[in-house]
């Protein structure tokens, strides 16, 4: 990444904190905890890194978490990220847990969100980066179980800003998830959800008329509804878009054929994120440098992608102005 890029202040607004885990990381805490893993050496590990869709991609991302043991695990593999992160000048991240993935393999949350906000309590003095913690719900599991999360969350004060909404998104829409988002909203929270990865463009509809989503994570298959797309320009809603993750995940079939120019050109509010950097082959600088290669993005194009980053972010208006 070229030195302009990195000074250039970014937002990183789609970022899956368990999806920072690298191979080494992993392999470093199964030591610490003394866990056996089904593939127990950086090689037959990272032979797995090949996904044919989202759900080959989740089942290795579930399976990876088994190392995440303790409030330490948490706070190293958070602390990994930021350091990464600043690498790539981002300046603001707003980073999503999935709660309900611990709770479901017997750790308890507080351990999660001790060790997680223990990390980013630290993040603006040690790595210039301010953050906002997100809980993202798991699609695929009942509403009723995310509801009991919700409330754990709000019962022990744990330091979110909002919920999001993530795993296998087709069959799983967001109209099963209404009562959740009413609960946010009345918690004060920000709502945010992934719609439109896998999912057809009537899931971002939906995400937006039934959940008040005020960010759309991913929403590339908007680009299929015309409609959909002017409303979206119309109102300006971010999307946070994650080209690597697209490829890997073969929501697209070549960075070339990604609709991120297409979008951009049609006025939406589209800015660049990681999502899980260390399955997807690289973090934020990784994905703007992807794009500068394949589309030759010129410097107006890049500040623009940068600066909707944090207009679309949750950050303090003064965090912003210092940003902009
Ligand atoms: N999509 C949906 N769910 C996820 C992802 C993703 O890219 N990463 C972690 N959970
Ligand atoms: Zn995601």
């Amino acid at each position: 990444m070229t030195s302009a890029l990195i000074t250039l202040p970014k937002a990183e607004l789609h970022l899956h904190i368990e999806g920072t885990l690298e191979p080494e990381l992993i392999l470093e805490l199964a030591a610490r905890n003394g866990i056996t893993l089904p593939f127990p050496t950086l090689g037959e590990l990272r032979e797995q890194y090949e996904f044919a869709d989202l759900q080959s991609f989740l089942n290795l991302y579930y399976a990876n978490m088994a190392v995440l043991v303790t409030a330490e695990d948490f706070a190293d593999m958070t602390r990994a990220y930021l350091s990464r992160a600043k690498d790539s000048g981002v300046r603001h991240a707003e980073i999503m847990f999935d709660p309900q993935a611990h709770l479901f393999r017997g750790v308890e949350l507080a351990t999660a969100v001790t060790g997680i906000a223990e990390a980013l309590a630290s993040s603006e003095a040690e790595f210039g980066i301010s953050t906002g913690l997100i809980a993202a719900f798991l699609r695929d599991a009942p509403e009723a179980s995310a509801l009991e999360v919700l409330e754990e969350l709000l019962a022990m004060g744990a330091p979110i800003i909002g919920i999001g909404l993530d795993s296998a998104e087709v069959g799983n829409p967001p109209s099963k998830f209404v009562r959740l988002y009413k609960r946010a909203r009345a918690a004060g929270l920000r709502l945010v959800a992934h719609a439109g990865e896998e999912g057809p463009a009537s899931y971002v509809w939906d995400a937006l008329d039934l959940l008040g989503a005020q960010r759309i994570d991913h929403g590339i298959r908007s680009v299929e509804d015309a409609v959909l797309v002017k409303r979206l320009a119309k109102e300006q809603i971010p999307l946070t878009v994650c080209p690597l993750s697209n490829v890997r995940l073969r929501a697209v079939d070549t960075l070339a054929a990604h609709p991120v120019v297409h979008m951009l050109a049609t006025g939406l509010n589209v800015c660049i994120n990681s999502d899980d950097p260390a399955y997807f082959g690289g973090y934020l600088g990784s994905n703007f440098q992807a794009l500068v290669a394949e589309f030759d993005f010129d410097a107006d194009t890049l500040a623009t992608l940068a600066g909707n980053s944090i207009r679309s972010s949750f950050a303090t208006p003064a965090r912003k102005s210092e940003l902009l």
